[in-house]
């Protein structure tokens, strides 16, 4: 027994149980082939489990077929549960309340899969999907699965650019928006960025749900308005079968180079993961919770954690279409008290914004509903973990640390609530059926609790990516070409302790994790040097109290503009216009903390640069070894600089 062992109460309810491990372990495609038959419903069975033979492309219930939206729909209205709420919709401003039952839900994704295919969407057609979180983006994500159109959802705070880029790779049909969202109580612009984006893309329709009520530029021929074209669409709709490895949608996630992947997932082995995992992790029960999972609906956890997973297995969950500081600090915790929300599954980055508010906030509501904790996103340290315990979870709900990210589709790693005994920090082992571990630069297995390696992958799992959107070569030499073709990396260090518990280190790679989400420095670094007046850039993730990390950038001027920035409060005024170019172009979760003008960059002889240099500077802490460095000067100069005063 630990301090954090599984109270025997909630060991007995708990739909994961130890058993889960065994059968897992005695037949790793068994194990999946009864998940897939107790989690799906299927329109015809599968006639084999796993295709690996064209590794790295895996085929998962070959032959089996099925519609993802009737699963998460159509079949608990059969099933005698129309009645059950799907989603508590919370309004960011209070005005649009809803609750939303299974039944309405048919009706209303029966209406948008009539709409869209109205439009001329058809099985295998991109849709691009811009939207908030709001319950049509919800509709239109099932919509779209029912069709057989996969969706590419686009983070509503990205910009036009960003935007642009991911209608062009995805060659989007069709893209959804709204005519604004409502942000900490005000009416901001969203259909504005979509007419930037959509000029010169093949889109041909866009299609505008009304919530705030602005003004927008209407393109006749091309806008439409949802309520035109769903509200009075017929409000049934027959699903058709789709093979398990139609593609069910793409998300757009940063990597190592400018150029975002277009992350490609199915549909079978991706629900089954999703259902088995929501239900054996976050130990939901359908009949009785209220589930909360608070992501974004436009970052891959609201896709497995909002969308296809919850509404797999038929549960109720809050819908929330605010921030958790609108309208006043104590929002998140009304809500759970409100709705007795019972599994609440949020970001390290959100754990510490509430610690930095303080514990007197959340004591003043009743969140005795509470039975489970979840944390994703990044590394939860260990005195947040404790706090969210402590002061959320009462001091007895079991925390959830889930390891993944959208390239695996859903969890990987995390305790069982009622099986593990819990470790601070660490989302400890990977869970029945998948299979991960900790290896060195050669590929073997680490053995010693103190060194440092890498996570990977070793056997192939449902909900994995089936490749990267028109670049099979980039899926290659991304994930399977470190550890060889049949081992995946992630891309993360990692460690494993005394107890043989897996601690996740942060990324290996230049991808840096931005309050839970990811954002690439080559993306920010090409953003900068897209700006007339800077000749070069680099950016490192520097750690951050609260975002986990944060955007650090080191700006090269071209000759001229320097000259500019020379005169002191010039600078001031070109830093604020770099960091609004870099939100402009990929959006304001990229926003550099700081941008620190040098004259030099630190580089090797041969022209990389030397991020780690960078890194130890923002982070104030003595610079390491500079010895491999073409001009070893450059370092003094840098730091010199930093004595400069402090960007905005
Ligand atoms: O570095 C890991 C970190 O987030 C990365 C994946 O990011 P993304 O694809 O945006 O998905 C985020 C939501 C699943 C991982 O490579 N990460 C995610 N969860 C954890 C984590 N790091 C440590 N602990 C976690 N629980």
């Amino acid at each position: 027994m630990s301090d954090y062992s599984p109270s025997p109460e909630f060991a007995k309810q708990a739909v994961g149980k130890a058993e889960l491990y065994d059968e897992a372990a005695a037949d790793h495609e068994a194990f999946w082939a009864a998940r897939a038959r107790e989690y799906v419903t299927w329109s015809k069975d599968f006639d084999s489990t796993l295709d690996w033979s064209d590794a790295p492309f895996a085929k998962w219930f070959v032959g089996g077929e099925l519609n993802v939206a009737y699963n998460c729909v159509d079949r608990h209205v059969e099933a005698g549960n129309g009645d059950r709420v799907a989603i508590h919709f919370v309004s960011a401003n209070g005005d649009d309340d809803r609750d939303i039952t299974y039944a309405e839900m048919q009706r209303e994704v029966a209406k948008a899969a009539n709409g869209l295919a109205s439009l001329g969407v058809q099985k295998g057609d991109r849709v691009a999907i811009y939207m908030q979180m709001i319950p049509e983006t919800i509709f239109a994500m099932l919509a779209c699965a029912r069709l057989g159109a996969p969706h590419s959802l686009v983070f509503a705070g990205f910009s036009a650019d960003a935007l642009r880029t991911r209608i062009n790779d995805a060659e989007a049909k069709v893209v959804l928006t709204s005519d604004g969202q409502f942000r900490k109580g005000k009416a901001m612009p969203l259909k504005k960025a979509v007419d930037e984006a959509v000029e010169g893309t093949a889109a041909e329709t866009v299609l505008v749900v009304k919530r705030t009520g602005s003004e927008v530029d209407w393109h006749e021929g091309r806008d439409q308005w949802w309520h035109d074209v769903v509200t009075p669409a017929a409000d049934t709709h027959e699903a058709q079968p789709m093979d398990s490895e139609h593609p069910l949608f793409l998300l757009y996630t940063s990597g190592t180079t400018g150029k975002p992947k277009g992350i490609l997932h199915t549909s079978g082995g991706y629900l089954t993961q999703c259902a088995y995992t929501n239900a054996v992790v976050h130990d939901v029960h359908p009949e009785s919770d209220v589930y909360w999972c608070t992501a974004d609906i436009g970052w891959v956890t609201g896709h497995s954690y909002i969308v296809y997973g919850p509404m797999a297995l038929g549960a109720s969950q809050i819908v929330f279409e605010g921030t958790p500081d609108s309208p006043h600090q104590g929002i998140f915790w009304e809500i759970v008290e409100k709705y007795k929300v019972s599994i609440l599954y949020t970001a390290p980055t959100a754990i510490r914004t509430f610690m930095k508010w303080g514990p007197e906030i959340p004591a003043k509501y009743d969140l005795s509903s509470l039975r489970v904790l979840g944390s994703v996103g990044e590394p939860i340290n260990p005195e947040a973990w404790r706090w969210y315990r402590d002061h959320i979870g009462g001091g007895t709900t079991p925390i959830v640390d889930t390891w993944w990210q959208t390239e695996t589709g859903a969890i990987m790693n995390s305790p069982l609530p009622g099986v593990t005994d819990l470790e601070p920090g660490s989302s400890q082992a990977p869970i029945p059926g998948i299979h991960a571990e900790v290896l060195d630069d050669d590929g073997n297995r680490l053995t010693d609790p103190d060194a440092v390696g890498y996570l990977v992958l070793t056997k192939p799992w449902p909900a994995m990516l089936r490749g990267v959107w028109k670049d099979p070569q980039r899926y290659k030499d991304t994930y399977w070409s470190r550890f060889g073709p049949d081992n995946y990396f992630a891309g993360d260090g990692a460690k494993y302790d005394e107890k043989g518990n897996i601690w996740i280190l942060g990324r290996v790679d230049d991808v840096m994790n931005v309050s839970g989400h990811r954002l690439s420095t080559a993306e920010i670094e090409s953003a900068l040097v897209h700006h007339s007046k800077v000749a070069e850039a680099a950016v490192v993730g520097a750690t951050d109290e609260t975002t986990g990390q944060a955007v650090e950038a080191f700006v090269i001027l071209r000759e001229d503009a320097a000259s500019e920035a020379d005169q002191a409060d010039e600078g001031g005024a070109l830093i604020k216009e770099l960091r609004d170019h870099v939100a402009k172009e990929i959006g304001p979760i990229a926003k550099p903390r700081s941008i620190m003008i040098v004259s030099e960059l630190p580089k090797t002889r041969s022209g990389k640069i030397m991020r780690r240099l960078l890194k130890d500077v923002a982070e104030n802490r003595e610079v390491g070894d500079v010895t491999t460095l073409a001009d070893s000067s450059v370092m003094d100069m840098i730091q010199k600089g930093m004595t400069a005063p402090a960007n905005d």
